[in-house]
């Protein structure tokens, strides 16, 4: 028997308990794993069973694609028409918080793509899903581990909360290191590719690798319509308390009223130097100017405010740069409103 804490699925990362889980995914039991992004639902990719238990246990609609993860790079190539420029990015940033998608070859079942002729592949860069990885002859598809819509997970204890009952275990390994999913890239057409979702890795960097002047980037579609990227909904990542984005920098105490019968938090980037003269409760992502600490800190704060029952949160901008575009990226979907 796997070491658990008391009455939970959360298992620590002992060598046991991976062995443990790697047995869970060969029999198309579905496992939540830490990834240096967010935590993962994962299963196995070329089963069509755990994929489509994947779906059912998120709430996710068929047409939104799954991203396989390997082991090594030359496991995900197998699975797709490659180019010089997705080896030449996988050489430098895997493992890593990089995503790309390619023409699938036909090993793929048409599940984990939603049909798509092109497959979504990434190399993690975090040990523990590494070790699990390792272990098995398949790769994994893991989706975010949160219901569909609803805020990402960073901490065992998030998926606890909102699968737990859903999952047979959660490897828990800790906060992950980044907080937010990664870099989507298309490399399709390999002479202009292009960024379907902002994430830790910036898109001058990948330019840089390519030797290119700039990576375009491919702005949210709308919750209803034609979908040119797949899963990328205008709203998303959103807690049950409405959001009300604050412009960066801004402190204006104006702006930071509140009305007095919505229980308020406000959310800075930094802790401010003078705290504001306001009703409402106040948190920030972190002490000083550090992006990293922003995204890492972001969809915990939220969690963490909407299991504390907020009615509205007020959330300071990141700057629209490098890893900002990334926050404000997610900040935005998370205070849409549905469209009907
Ligand atoms: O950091 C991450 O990428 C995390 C961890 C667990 O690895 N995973 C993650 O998966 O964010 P998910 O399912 O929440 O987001 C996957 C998104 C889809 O919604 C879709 O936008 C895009 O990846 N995607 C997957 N396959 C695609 C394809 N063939 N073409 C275009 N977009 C695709
Ligand atoms: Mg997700």
């Amino acid at each position: 028997m796997p070491a658990m804490c008391a009455s939970s699925n959360i298992l620590e990362p002992s060598e046991a308990n991976i062995q443990y889980c790697a047995d869970l995914l060969r029999s198309d039991h579905l496992v939540a794993v830490p990834t240096e992004t967010v935590y993962g639902l994962a299963g196995n990719s070329f089963s069509e069973a755990a994929v489509r238990k994947i779906f059912q246990t998120k709430g996710r609609p068929l047409i939104d694609p799954l991203i396989s993860h390997f082991a090594e790079a030359e496991a995900a190539f197998e699975c797709v028409e490659s180019n010089t420029e997705a080896k030449l990015l996988a050489q430098s940033l895997w493992p890593g918080p990089l995503t790309m998608v390619l023409p699938k070859k036909p090993i793929v079942p048409d599940l984990v793509t939603a049909g798509l002729p092109s497959a979504a592949i990434r190399v993690p860069a975090h040990p523990v899903f590494r070790k699990l990885l390792a272990q098995l002859d398949f790769p994994l598809a893991a989706p975010s581990a949160n219901p569909f819509g609803y805020v990402s997970p960073t901490r065992a204890s998030h998926v606890a909360v909102t699968l737990g009952d859903r999952v047979t275990a959660i490897l828990d390994a800790g906060p992950c290191s980044h907080g937010i999913e990664s870099t989507i890239i298309d490399l399709r057409v390999p002479s202009s590719p292009r960024i379907l979702r902002p994430g830790p890795i910036p898109a001058g960097v990948i330019a840089a690798i390519l030797k290119i002047p700039e990576v375009s980037l491919l702005e949210a579609t709308p919750t209803s319509g034609p979908q040119l990227a797949p899963g990328m909904l205008s709203k998303h990542y959103s807690p049950k308390a409405s959001i009300r984005i604050l412009p960066h920098g801004e402190s204006a105490h104006a702006a930071l009223s509140v009305p007095d019968n919505l229980r308020t938090a406000i959310i800075f980037n930094q802790r401010p130097a003078q705290l504001p003269d306001t009703s409402a409760d106040l948190f920030w992502l972190s002490e000083s100017d550090d992006l990293e600490a922003v995204a890492r800190n972001f969809f915990h704060l939220l969690q963490k405010c909407d299991q504390a029952g907020y009615d509205q949160l007020i959330v300071e901008a990141a700057p629209d740069q490098e890893l900002g575009l990334a926050i404000n990226d997610r900040l935005r979907r998370a205070a849409a409103k549905a469209s009907l």
